[in-house]
């Protein structure tokens, strides 16, 4: 029997070298199913055009994030029950109301920081969306809109684009808009006149009835025109914050804003004449900043 020292110990080469049972199994497995998991999207930088469904949660999910993963459009394979989608720091050039038609249920739609500088309403678009944020992309212009495209839409939040002019009716799409923030937008820059008059007038020529807070802080408007503050009969909260070039307030600008509670005009340095009487139209008034 020679051999048998010589077959042990092959036997036991053969065992230490053999896979080990169960314990140390899916503990190696896992990194594996992670790096398939995370495919284009997980990288940070991820690449629109390689396949953007490849890791999307299953089609119940109906929050989702999509932050920061270089893309250049919406994946055209989200989940239908989708109530909320978070797309900000991408690479969206457009957004068009079609392009929204397979989100039916779909209510907060959060874009900022991307590139969008075209908009397109027009059938399709999600009944139900009442927030819509596109502050910080590359708009210059609204499109035009002639009748209610979502009509549900309670905030609009337009900051930091470089928008120069609003044309009349430029919100007709929206006539149950309450919130509209505008700030830090290029309104009134250069020689623009910035909002045209009946800029907020709906379908019709109606007013907007339902807005109760504008955001005009950190634009180029010199005056709160009555051409077109006449048409925010609602309006409880007017921010007129760091406009370095707001020099007055007068004439009966308030006369159709008996609900203002709040004016704030912090930091707007140029504002020396604010003539007291049109403090008369605004009962209602309870926080007025006028600091520096
Ligand atoms: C994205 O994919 C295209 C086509 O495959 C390729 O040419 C491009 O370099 C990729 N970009 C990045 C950032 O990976
Ligand atoms: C308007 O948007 C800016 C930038 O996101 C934000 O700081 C500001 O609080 C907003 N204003 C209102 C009234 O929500």
């Amino acid at each position: 029997m020679w051999w048998t020292p010589l077959l042990l110990l092959l036997l036991l080469l053969l065992l230490s070298t053999a896979p080990r049972p169960s314990r140390a199994g899916p503990l190696q497995k896992a990194p594996v199913f992670q790096l398939t998991h995370q495919g284009p999207w997980g990288s940070g930088v991820g690449n629109a055009t390689v396949s953007p469904c490849e890791g999307l949660p299953a089609a119940g999910v109906t929050t989702l994030t999509l932050a920061n993963r270089g893309l250049e459009r919406l994946p055209g394979c989200l989940p239908r029950a989708l109530l909320s989608l978070d797309g900000s720091h991408n690479l969206l050039r457009a957004l068009s109301a079609p392009e929204l038609g397979h989100l039916p249920r779909l209510q907060v739609l959060t874009l900022r920081h991307n590139r969008v500088a075209a908009l397109r309403w027009g059938p399709g678009a999600p009944a139900g969306l009442h927030t819509l944020d596109l502050s910080y992309n590359l708009l210059e212009a609204l499109p035009p809109c002639s009748g209610p495209v979502l009509p549900g839409l309670r905030t609009l939040a337009l900051a930091g684009n470089p928008l120069r002019a609003l044309q009349t009716g430029a919100f007709a799409c929206f006539p149950a808009l309450r919130l509209l923030n505008l700030s830090c937008t290029a309104l009134g820059r250069g020689d623009h006149a910035g909002i045209a008059d009946a800029a907020f007038t709906g379908a019709g020529g109606a007013p907007l009835a339902a807005l109760e807070v504008l955001d005009l802080s950190g634009t180029f408007l010199r005056r709160v025109q009555s051409g077109w503050i006449r048409d925010l009969p609602k309006l409880t909260s007017l921010y007129l914050r760091k406009m370095p070039r707001l020099n007055g307030l007068e004439g009966d600008i308030f006369k159709v804003t008996p609900d203002l509670q709040q004016l704030d005009c912090q930091d707007s340095p140029a504002l020396t004449s604010v003539h007291t009487h049109i403090f008369q139209d605004t009962p209602l008034l309870q926080v007025l900043h006028f600091q520096k």
